[in-house]
């Protein structure tokens, strides 16, 4: 196990410095609105109902983001599509979102290409690739966002401008004041998990180092949160490349509750539960996990409660994505597996001939 407050041993496994990207996230979330607010050519929100975000993996899950950050009372219908198709609801009454970190993912090229046929007004996200060559070919308003980052360490560049763009057209509510809360809740976590933090008052190392060995179980309560275990799922996965799994309240109540059941040995020995709660939650969510985590504790090796800070729903998601974000980096770096390269997915590409 690597000792996490050992910098020199931090740049070895981490030689092209993945954690300092995410120790930076408050200037890249500064920077993000600073581009998108420079756009031009964005198209006008006149009789737009619906916004479709197309992306997949560290891309996509800024439509999630932007669906958090509208909240429930949003009259408009946002969903995120992570896939090949395009549903029929996706009309000229929506606004698309193409968002692809490299430009190249297939399925977004596949859809943001159905999109452009039903001559649907569209806004691209990217560092380059052919989404940016074919968005520009039609005139279409691109954000360009900086290369260089892996897209899961890109969270502020892919997600803000959504909510800057939706500000400007007149879709959205204005975005200046959460994320001006978000960069400064960001920069004093920054400084809380920062790799010069030592492990005794660094409770994302702390964490990290518990996890060793285990297989993180990630639940989050309806909305905020369940966008957040999600997140948190997948980093542990790409970023510490250990299996890992997310579910929400209430809907586990009604399913996997029931799983923890039998092969408490094997759960015991092998699963971490971490319960990402909101103060926005609902107060019947806030009493079914109360009742749920006792039913659950003899199941599982720790559980571990995490609460996002914060004023507006943007800062409390970003508060426990960016906490998942170093977790997932120290595990990496405790276990000695470099954080940055995704190999597998890249080797899948490269076979789909995506790459
Ligand atoms: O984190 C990753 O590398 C992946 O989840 C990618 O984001 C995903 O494969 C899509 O690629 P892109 O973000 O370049 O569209």
């Amino acid at each position: 196990m690597n000792d996490l407050d050992d910098p020199a041993l931090i740049q070895e496994t981490d030689p092209s410095d993945f954690l300092g990207s995410v120790e930076r996230l408050p200037d890249q979330v500064r920077d993000a609105h600073e581009r998108a607010r420079r756009v031009e050519g964005l198209p006008p929100a006149d009789g737009i109902d619906s916004i479709a975000v197309l992306g997949m993996g560290g891309s996509g899950i800024s439509g999630d983001v932007l669906q958090v950050a509208l909240g429930p009372r949003s009259p408009l219908f946002v969903a995120t599509l992570r896939g090949y198709e395009l549903p029929d609801w996706v009309d000229r009454n929506t606004l698309v979102f193409a968002m692809s970190y490299s430009g190249n993912t297939e399925e977004t090229l596949e859809t943001f290409e159905k999109a452009l046929e039903r001559n649907i007004p569209i806004v691209a996200v990217t560092t380059g690739g052919a989404l940016s060559q074919r968005a520009k070919q039609h005139g279409l308003a691109v954000v360009e966002i900086p290369a260089g980052l892996q897209p899961r360490a890109a969270l502020g560049y892919l997600a803000v401008p959504l909510l800057v763009v939706c500000e400007r057209i007149g879709a959205g509510p204005p975005a200046g004041e959460a994320v001006s809360e978000t960069i400064d809740l960001l920069q004093g976590r920054a400084d809380e998990y920062h790799r010069k933090s030592p492990l005794e008052s660094n409770p994302a190392k702390e964490l990290a180092q518990r996890l060793l060995g285990k297989i993180p179980v990630v639940y989050g309560s309806e909305g905020l949160a369940e966008v957040a275990a999600y997140r948190w799922k997948c980093q542990f996965n790409e970023v510490a490349k250990v299996p890992a799994w997310s579910n929400s309240f209430p809907e586990l109540n009604h399913n996997e509750i029931v799983g923890w059941e039998r092969l408490g040995k094997v759960t015991r020995a092998h699963a971490a539960l971490l319960v990402l709660r909101d103060e926005g939650e609902h107060p019947r969510i806030a009493k079914r996990i109360d009742i749920t985590l006792p039913l659950i504790q003899g199941s599982v090796s720790l559980v571990h409660q995490v609460r996002g800070r914060g004023a507006s729903a943007l800062a409390r998601l970003f508060d426990l994505v960016y906490f998942g974000d170093f977790v997932s980096t120290y595990l990496a770096i405790a276990q000695g597996v470099d954080p940055a390269p995704v190999e597998v997915i890249e080797s899948l590409k490269r076979a789909l001939g995506d790459v």
